[in-house]
């Protein structure tokens, strides 16, 4: 029987702490400040977006948003961004995902200052983290290693396998948990016996993006599971992750729910890199 790492309380938590140090740094008259910045009307990016500038309200950083029309020019967005990287008053800049098909996203987030990027999705800040360099680390994975330390989770010699090797999760996933001292395998779509490599994980992370894909014969004894997936059930209002949560739950040592596990843990981290960026930004790190 598992132990349910409970993404909920830990993400309340941290934006408790977050709240704590951005009055502390309210004190010294330093505002926290993060640019929001959406384009078009994707009613998914819509609820996230929301979402975002909740918990800038909780947590006492000034969010300013930025709501732009579907037809925006490429141009007009990089233009804004210069404008945003210029102005001190703004320590995070983010520009939600997915952009309209005629804006090149991958411009567009080479244009976000490594200084500002809060999404850590920057090559320089892909860079910086894997040559163990102070940076921003993207929102998910950093979420995940919150979960695993605050869940005290053994990382260091533990055998650790990622499945799936995406910029976002896998592959940061996979770096910060060498920086943490596992020995970690990734798997994908390729990998020939994916049950055998599972089976080895002390510490499995799962971003598979197949719905419960994952069963009990797939993990061993005792093992943390992590689920980084999440998919509505049929047609249904009920969500479900890459786990089948049913079939893992007996046999796993730790779990993670869905909803509920690593979904509330990246704004909770978004929020956490937005006061890194004051630090830094005011020399104070
Ligand atoms: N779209 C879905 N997830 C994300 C995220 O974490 N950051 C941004 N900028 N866009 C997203």
């Amino acid at each position: 029987m598992a132990e349910i790492i409970d993404g909920k309380k830990i993400s309340q938590d941290i934006k408790d702490e977050v709240k704590e140090k951005v009055a502390a740094l309210r004190e010294k008259g330093i505002e926290t400040s993060l640019a929001v910045i959406l384009v078009g009307n994707d009613p998914a990016s819509t609820v996230y977006v929301g979402n975002k500038k909740k918990a800038c309200e909780y947590t006492g950083i000034r969010s300013l948003s930025y709501e732009l029309p579907e037809d925006t020019t490429e141009e007009s967005l990089l233009q804004l961004i210069d404008k945003l990287n210029a102005d001190d008053t703004v320590n995070g800049i983010l520009v939600q995902l997915p952009l309209p098909k005629h804006i090149d996203e991958s411009k567009v987030i080479r244009r976000i200052s490594p200084d500002k990027d809060v999404d850590g999705f920057h090559p320089e800040s892909v860079g910086r983290l894997s040559i163990g360099e102070k940076g921003f680390v993207s929102c998910t994975p950093a979420g995940i290693i919150e979960l695993l330390k605050r869940s005290n989770t053994e990382l260091s010699g533990a055998e650790a396998v990622v499945i799936g090797r995406s910029n976002i999760v896998g592959k940061p996933m996979a770096i910060l948990l060498l920086r943490e001292n596992a020995t970690v395998t990734v798997c994908h779509s390729k990998t020939r016996d994916l049950r055998e490599v599972c089976k080895r994980a002390d510490v499995l992370v799962v971003a598979i993006g197949q719905p419960e894909f994952i069963d009990n014969t797939y993990i061993k004894e005792g093992a943390t599971v992590i689920d980084v997936g999440i998919h509505r059930k049929g047609d249904g209002k009920k969500l479900c992750g890459d786990v089948d949560y049913e079939k893992a739950f007996p046999v796993a040592g730790k779990i993670t729910p869905v909803p509920g596990g690593v979904g509330p843990m990246t704004i909770a981290m978004l929020m956490y890199n937005c006061y890194q960026a004051a630090l830094m930004q005011n020399d104070l790190v």
